[in-house]
């Protein structure tokens, strides 16, 4: 047998490679190996979940941002981006409408808007777990203090959502002005977790600069981490940004990476991404047979939705919120998967 299939049965089962291995499977992906490395994601994947697929309602709620990340469409260099913030009204109507198409994690994602006080989000997260105490709250808002970490988790916010964006100090500074450090990243990510809260991180695949060596790197920071959630999705250049002439990442690496992914934590909360829709049509559907078990559609406010680009050609950004959770319910049915109305928590025990 050669060496990648017999890398990709040991990983399968102790969950673990080096990171020169973790390289050695993406320098040599090939259709033999990423068949293989699915069948396995799909039959760990269904140890946990069975066929169900978890939905989570994002509601992007600031397109502010006091950054300026090379790749973002927000960034604050962007003047051709119209800001607007949601108010608290606006927010908790998103959820009473997610809540009767049957969502029970809400996603709150914006950028590092400064108008975001501690005061204003722990009012925000406890009227929204007083109105739905069946519900999951995710927040999405980039880094914070400690200190407003905790705050957050006692008002009644459960999951934090922060990628690293990449596991290599060198690459993440051709990425991010220096103002941002991965040091800091995973510090924020670190103090998530003490503190509490179920942590995601992620990266894109097929960022600027990016090399098989540093991908392989954030391998290994997925295993070492060991998050909860992990989200990886292809970058897609936005036409306002420095990054606008690069070209977007592959679907298929992309997939390749997430069956990965799932073999390193088998029960990871893990979504097939809008990028990867985006970049592929049916890629959310390719993304949850390669092992992917949650998707995020979007419950935003129509009237914003194209105001949230972080990069250019996001999908349903003119569909109504039912429209589309509809679609998808239908899609996922057409693989042989079923949409659940759950607050969709890690499982830690095999499902009988
Ligand atoms: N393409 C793909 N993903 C992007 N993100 C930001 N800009 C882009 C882009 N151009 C991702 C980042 C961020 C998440 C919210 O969106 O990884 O963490």
């Amino acid at each position: 047998m050669n060496k990648t299939l017999k890398l990709i049965k040991k990983l399968n089962t102790t969950h673990s490679l080096t990171t020169d291995e973790y390289q050695y499977l993406i320098d040599n992906k090939n259709e033999k190996a990423s068949q293989l490395l699915k069948k396995y994601a799909v039959a760990q994947r269904e140890k946990y979940y069975g066929k169900s697929v978890f939905v989570r309602g994002l509601i992007e709620i600031s397109n502010y941002c006091k950054n300026d990340c090379y790749y973002c469409g927000i960034r604050k260099s962007n003047l051709n981006c119209e800001r607007y913030r949601l108010s608290k009204d606006e927010i908790l109507s998103c959820c009473k409408e997610g809540y009767e198409l049957g969502f029970r994690t809400f996603v709150l994602q914006g950028g590092e808007d400064a108008t975001f006080t501690d005061n204003f989000l722990c009012d925000l997260v406890s009227s929204i777990k007083e109105n739905h105490p069946d519900c999951a709250v995710t927040l999405s808002l980039g880094e914070r203090s400690y200190d407003s970490f905790k705050k957050l988790y006692d008002s009644g916010a459960d999951r934090y959502l922060l990628r690293h964006e990449t596991a290599s100090d060198e690459h993440y500074a051709l990425l991010h002005p220096d103002t941002l450090t991965l040091k800091n990243r995973k510090k924020c990510l670190n103090d998530l977790k003490e503190i509490g809260f179920q942590v995601g991180c992620g990266f894109m695949v097929g960022s600027p600069f990016q090399t098989t060596s540093h991908i392989a790197q954030d391998l290994n920071f997925i295993e070492e981490f060991s998050p909860h959630m992990c989200g990886v999705g292809p970058f897609i250049p936005h036409k306002d940004t420095p990054f606008k002439n690069y070209n977007a990442g592959d679907a298929e690496l992309c997939c390749y990476l997430l069956s990965i992914i799932r073999l390193i934590k088998p029960n990871i909360l893990l979504p097939a991404t809008t990028a990867l829709g985006t970049v592929k049509n049916d890629g959310r559907e390719k993304g949850i047979l390669s092992g992917a078990n949650v998707i995020m559609p979007n419950l935003s406010p129509l009237s914003v939705r194209k105001k949230y680009a972080l990069y250019d050609g996001k999908i349903s950004t003119g569909d109504e919120s039912a429209q589309s959770l509809y679609n998808l319910k239908k899609s996922m049915n057409s693989i042989g998967y079923t949409v659940v109305v759950s607050r969709g928590d890690i499982n830690t025990n095999i499902k009988e």
